[in-house]
């Protein structure tokens, strides 16, 4: 056997043996880079005559080029045997159940809970989603929904006015999701049914007033909807929404510029006691305002009112969540205070479905 046969066999073997990319690395340096057993054979090649050096040239030629062979075959094999080994330590089990570290997840906010919920019951009784900008113009914030300026409806708002406006028309926070109405209507052709969440501002704040708080409108519009059909959609979410057949709703006449007539819905509750209850007591919590759709609003949005009629109601959702889950102060929620929110939050496993309940 010749002595560059005897290195070959030598360094295979070395490879063969290589763990790891690098040892396979280190053996690479040793033979092959520049100070390597190999490279330092072709430098001693000058000191042979020519033939030798032509002759032991091309068998030291051959010996690189089967070694780097040999190396890039292992790097190959043992690049293979690394993702195998990866695969199995981060395969994970999809059928074990959901380890739920609270701490770790953080809580969902009664409020998104509580829009998830009532979208569901909802959804459940055919209405889409329909949503608009939270900066609002005057006129879809008023005018269209027969609000004219100098109304006295406006003061009732208490809006806030967004300064440095250099449009034309004067921009607000939207006080109410009632604009969404038009603009939805605007676009498309009647019937009608849809909701609308979504945040809405006014200048107020005490134990059941914030300045940011949630609403989420109704409408409802086709050639023959009636009041009795509110007063069905109101009683009937109700009582989804408590999860209570006996729940106790009252329907007071009320004023507003964009229904006729128009109405306010309370809720039956107890306030006495640091936990707000809601079907006892004798109390009574403002939650939503509704009515049959003014003439005027269908005809901004170019409905002919003599064709078709609607219904409209505006839910408040943080108050719904207040009385559902017991929570005395409104200004609480957006406090933005850790302990609250572990106390009164809910984990994200509670997605609420009508066929697995809707409560904690
Ligand atoms: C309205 O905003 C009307 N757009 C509702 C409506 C829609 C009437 C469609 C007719 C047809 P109101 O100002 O009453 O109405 O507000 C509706 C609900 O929002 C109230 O019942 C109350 O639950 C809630 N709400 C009002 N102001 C606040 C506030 N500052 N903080 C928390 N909730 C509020």
């Amino acid at each position: 056997m010749t002595y560059s046969e005897t290195l070959e066999e030598e360094i295979l073997k070395k490879i063969s043996q290589a763990e790891d990319q690098d040892s396979l690395e280190e053996i690479r340096i040793a033979e092959l880079g520049k100070k390597g057993k190999i490279s330092l054979l072709m430098k001693d090649l000058s000191k042979l005559s020519p033939e030798d050096r032509k002759e032991q040239g091309s068998k030291l030629n051959i010996l690189k080029k089967n070694i780097s062979n040999a190396i890039s075959s292992k790097k190959n094999e043992l690049t293979n045997i690394e993702l195998e080994k990866r695969l199995l330590e981060e395969k994970i089990d999809i059928t074990l159940p959901v380890q739920v570290n609270q701490s770790k997840h953080g809580k969902i906010h009664p409020v998104s809970q509580v829009l998830d919920e009532i979208s569901e019951i909802f959804g459940s009784l055919g209405y889409k989603i329909s949503e608009g900008p939270d900066i609002e113009t005057e006129h879809y914030n008023f005018n269209a929904l027969n609000i004219p300026e100098y109304h006295p409806a406006r003061q009732m708002h208490d809006t806030f006015y967004l300064n440095n406006d250099n449009t034309e028309e004067k921009h607000v926070l939207r006080t109410h999701t009632s604009p969404v109405q038009v603009r939805t209507m605007e676009k498309d052709k009647p019937p009608f049914k849809f909701i609308s969440p979504g945040r809405t501002y006014r200048c107020d704040s005490d134990q059941t007033h914030t300045p940011m708080f949630h609403q989420i409108e109704g409408l409802v519009v086709d050639e023959e909807t009636h009041l009795g059909h509110l007063k069905w959609t109101l009683e009937t979410f109700f009582k989804s929404f408590f999860e209570l057949d006996n729940i106790e709703i009252q329907l007071r006449p009320s004023y507003f510029p964009f229904t006729e007539p128009s109405l306010e819905v309370d809720v039956l509750c107890d306030r006495s006691g640091s936990v707000l209850k809601i079907g006892e007591g004798s109390d009574w919590l403002e939650v939503a305002g509704a009515g049959m759709v003014h003439p005027e609003v269908l005809k901004s949005s170019n409905i002919d009112p003599n064709k078709y009629q609607g219904f409209a109601f505006g839910l408040g959702v943080d108050r719904l969540a207040q009385l559902k889950y017991g929570i005395p102060d409104l200004r609480t929620f957006f406090n933005g205070d850790i302990r609250w929110l572990n106390h009164y939050g809910f984990s994200f496993l509670d997605i609420p479905t009508l066929s697995r309940g809707l409560k904690k």
